[in-house]
């Protein structure tokens, strides 16, 4: 078996027809795609001879990598590709910049876990951990108190630290203690603090076996009612970032009985359509997400792990060279999401690499990646043989987002990423109890900011405050 997809490699690489590529590759992709990829083929870039050494694995992926990175080439170099940091933004880091990095890599904040900062800063901390019913074993970390249930649920990559790590001042775990919530923190399946099943190992490709749909199906249920009955209230406030919104819109939708134990969903970068998305990396994967996944799953390498001749590749054509660069764009979750210069803490910087990226499966990303493509919010697209068997349906089923009854609060940006005003208008008007919809007041504002900008106790607490104790 192995051996044949590497044949198959190798003969995509070597000769592949225009056209014939494209359908093999993006079976149901769009015309522009189609056209891409025939030129791609013409590339000299795409078509450099690949040397196989023998690491079949290592090669399959840098091979994976030359595919989107001759689309983006071919797209025009530069033209259409969004850059994170230009000689303007980077003035507004100020001339301490390297030496501010290099005294936060000394802060001891980068050794300690969720539970062991929470605990440094002052606060009670408890750790729960919950099975769910497909037996994944998920750890929560609360910050007790006698108030209103906050549930915290972080994004594609990121883990329960995504709310602690910007620091007692200005992470939103911290804020919502100290108005007295007793904040809950979810950490989803595959995350590194619940990398546990009563049966499968990580080490086993069917652990991975999972996307943000089972997160909102099983995950998020366990983890609310968890919640709810250790503390004996019936309904709680939730608060989602990023896929913490994707999962929330499954869970609404399939099991619709849950809107009623929320009182308040406040979905921060709300991301379900996927169309307009302006992050360079999703978008160039994108068609081969399909691909990848069906790849990984025969050669199993199911979690996702980033290729690192790619992202060299992708880092100097959204951040350019030199020591910034270097710097700001070397972490995963930073160059794919987006972040906004002028609001980094650079001092915390070597605190929030050491907790994120924290593990995620290759399905989550082939699923998004999905949605950019079909331009529509539905569940997991097996291809048509495989989506009669399990959806009887040739195309999947979209999510039934009238079914999310819970009052939902949006708040979202101009500048981000992943979440683009049109796509998140398109959700609003699908959404049938939107409460509150606020555009963060700064130009600038990307992915990343909602949880780590130096200013968010101004720019998306001061309203959530408010909001919540409405709720
Ligand atoms: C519900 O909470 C009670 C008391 O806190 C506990 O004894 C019981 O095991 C919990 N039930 C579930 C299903 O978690
Ligand atoms: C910036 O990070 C440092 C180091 O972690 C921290 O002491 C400081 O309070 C942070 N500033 C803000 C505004 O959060």
């Amino acid at each position: 078996m192995l051996r044949k997809i590497f044949i198959l490699i190798v003969s995509l690489s070597a000769a592949p027809g225009r056209g014939q590529l494209a359908d093999l590759l993006f079976p149901r992709a769009a015309d522009s795609v189609r056209e891409m990829t025939d030129s791609l083929t013409r590339n000299p870039f795409a078509n450099q001879p690949i040397h196989f050494s023998g690491d079949l694995l290592g090669n399959t992926l840098n091979l994976l990598s030359v595919l989107p990175i001759a689309i983006a080439r071919t797209l025009g170099g530069g033209n259409g590709i969004p850059s994170l940091i230009n000689n303007n933004n980077l003035a507004s880091l100020g001339d301490n910049f390297i030496s501010d990095y290099n005294l936060g890599l000394g802060n001891e904040d980068c050794q300690l876990r969720c539970d062991q900062l929470i605990a440094k800063y002052g606060y009670l901390v408890e750790r729960h951990d919950i099975v769910t019913e497909d037996g994944y074993v998920l750890t929560m970390f609360r910050i007790p108190s006698d108030g209103p249930v906050v549930f915290l649920q972080h994004g594609l990559l990121g883990s329960s630290d995504d709310y602690v790590i910007a620091g007692p001042d200005t992470g939103i775990a911290y804020l919502l203690a100290k108005d007295g919530y007793d904040v809950w923190l979810g950490n989803s399946r595959g995350n590194k603090h619940s990398r546990r099943h009563v049966e499968m190992d990580p080490s086993q490709g069917d652990y991975w076996d999972f996307s943000w749909h089972e997160v909102g199906y099983y995950d998020l249920p366990a983890m609310i009612d968890y919640a709810l009955n250790a503390t004996g209230q019936e309904k709680l406030k939730y608060i989602g970032h990023s896929q913490g919104t994707t999962s929330f819109w499954v869970m609404g939708s399939e099991r619709p009985e849950y809107n009623d134990k929320i009182s308040l969903m406040v979905a921060l970068s709300p991301v379900a359509f996927m169309s307009n998305l302006k992050s360079p990396i999703i978008r160039l994967l994108a068609p081969t997400g399909g691909f990848i996944h069906a790849f990984v799953k025969t050669i199993g390498l199911h979690e996702l792990l980033p290729d690192n001749n790619a992202m060299k590749l992708y880092r100097r054509l959204l951040c350019g060279a030199g020591p910034p660069a270097e710097i700001l764009c070397a972490n995963l979750l930073f160059l794919v999401a987006g972040f906004n210069v002028e609001q980094l803490n650079v001092t915390n910087l070597p605190v929030i690499y050491s907790h994120v990226p924290s593990g995620a499966s290759a399905k989550q990303a082939a699923h998004y990646g999905q949605g950019v493509i079909s331009a529509k919010f539905r569940q997991f697209d097996y291809g048509t043989a495989g989506n009669l068997e399990r959806y009887g349906s040739e195309q999947p089923p979209d999510y039934a987002l009238e079914n999310v009854r819970a009052p939902v609060s949006m708040v979202y940006s101009d500048a981000d990423w992943l979440a683009d005003p049109r796509d998140v208008d398109e959700l609003y008007n699908k959404l049938p109890n939107v409460v509150d919809i606020h555009k963060v007041p700064h130009k600038n504002f990307n992915h990343l900011d909602y949880v780590f900008a130096k200013d968010v106790k101004y720019l998306i607490y001061k309203r959530l405050r408010k909001l919540l104790s409405n709720f």
